[in-house]
């Protein structure tokens, strides 16, 4: 049988698929979930949080844990969430019935809240909203308290993380919402544990740190960083090795982590197209993995570049203007520096209104250094938009020459 692409890109990667590292952050989600504390996971797009909980979940399901997941991506009214509450809570009693399959006293455990179905004899739940309490955020509200208390229903741990949490900040009742999902959450059972990922940091910030809002200080924040240079090196060569037999230039995984800035979606990307093309003209010679290798990156680069255009397109001219010359200098201690404003043609007045933009959207931070660019293949895709290929190729050439030393 011919060897499957280890590389996973353009989607989650699943318990089980290779996955580069991560072992600091894993460390934290099982400490978190022996005590209860709960989490919330932030980075930019396309970091690795979604494949990140796969990981976390599949540890835990090993474990003998209920594992929940939530994408606030898909619900879109108030009655969706109630919905997706609901099957969730029904998948969490399926999960149940499994571990439990076999087990003679399945009746004796079941809580009096469910009911044992009678033709197959596991237990289930009522999807009945109504009750005492009508109206859809009430049933929102019994819906998350029944699931937050599912560990003592069930007598099993349960982890139920919800992806993309800060959409929820835009669910009508808005402001409301975030409170009632907050109060139902701090009455938990033990045994339950929450995980809230996101990638808008500066609202998730928002969210989590302000003193004022619903959620301060109920999680603990875990920012997923960039991969290290190292370890992404290694990850691809044991899967080239796993695979296909084959070593790579040890500089190829290096060069690779470094001018991506260790994002992890170009970096699997990157790792993915080569070992395709390898496979597939059937050459491993250290000058022809080079070659296609600086091929690859550059139409990378290019690709993404145009990817950034298309969701940068609302931001101001300014602002984009602003953006650019970040990039180009690395990082900018005095953005309101006449030699700033004169590199970017504009008033130290409005570098100061792009700057609040490009803040809060997620586009710059401020680091001790000054500011940056948040996302390190943005960054390269301005650094190099001006450049061209024969240029590029030559400074891809000199990354590998560095990364081999
Ligand atoms: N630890 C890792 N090892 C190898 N590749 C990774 C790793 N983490 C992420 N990736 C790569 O990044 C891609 C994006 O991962 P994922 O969808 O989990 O990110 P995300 O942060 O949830 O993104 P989004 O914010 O868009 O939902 C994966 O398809 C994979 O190619
Ligand atoms: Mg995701």
């Amino acid at each position: 049988m011919l060897p499957q692409n280890p590389f996973i890109v353009r989607r989650e990667i699943a318990y089980g698929e290779p996955f580069c590292d991560r072992e600091r952050e894993m460390a934290i989600f099982l400490e978190s979930a022996d005590s209860d504390e709960a989490l919330c996971l932030l980075s930019p797009r396309r970091y690795g949080k979604s494949s990140l909980v796969n990981q976390v979940l599949g540890r835990l399901a090993e474990k003998g844990w209920i594992t929940l997941r939530l994408d606030m991506m898909t619900i879109r009214s108030l009655k969706g969430l109630v919905e997706s509450l609901e099957q969730k809570r029904l998948e969490a009693s399926s999960q149940w019935t499994r571990i439990k399959e076999g087990a003679s006293n399945l009746a004796s455990r079941v809580s009096p809240q469910m009911r044992i179905d009678l033709e197959t004899g596991s237990p289930t739940f009522s999807l009945s909203l109504s009750g005492p309490r009508a109206g859809e955020e009430d049933a929102v509200v019994a819906v998350l308290e029944r699931i937050s208390n599912l560990p003592r229903s069930l007598q099993r741990p349960v982890c139920f993380a919800i992806d993309e949490f800060q959409e929820v900040a835009g669910l009508e009742p808005k402001q409301r919402l975030v409170g009632i999902i907050r109060s139902a959450f701090q009455r938990r059972s033990r045994g339950f544990l929450p995980i809230y990922l996101g990638s808008m940091r500066h609202m998730l910030k928002l969210m989590f740190e302000n003193e004022n809002a619903p959620f301060y200080r109920s999680a603990r924040m875990l920012e997923l960083k960039e991969l290290g240079v190292q370890d992404f090196a290694q990850f691809m060569n044991s899967q080239f090795r796993e695979t296909l037999g084959r070593s790579m230039p040890p500089e190829v995984g290096r060069a690779t982590a470094t001018i991506f800035g260790g994002h992890p979606h170009a970096l699997n990307l990157t790792a993915s197209r080569l070992w395709t093309s390898l496979q597939l003209v059937n050459q491993y010679d250290p000058p022809v993995v080079r070659e296609v290798w600086k091929e690859i990156v550059s139409t990378l680069i290019h690709e993404e570049r145009a990817y950034y255009q298309q969701i940068n397109r609302t931001l101001s001219r300014p602002a984009l203007n602003v953006l650019a010359n970040i990039a180009r200098r690395g990082v900018v201690a005095e953005p309101y520096s006449t030699q700033f404003a004169r590199e970017c043609q504009l008033t130290p007045g409005q570098i100061q209104t792009a700057l609040r933009l490009l803040i809060k959207e997620d586009k710059v931070v401020e680091s001790e250094e000054g500011y940056m660019v948040l996302d390190p293949l943005e960054a390269i895709c301005l650094k190099t938009e001006s450049v061209s290929p024969d240029v590029l190729h030559a400074e891809l050439e000199r990354s590998l020459e560095h990364s081999g030393e």
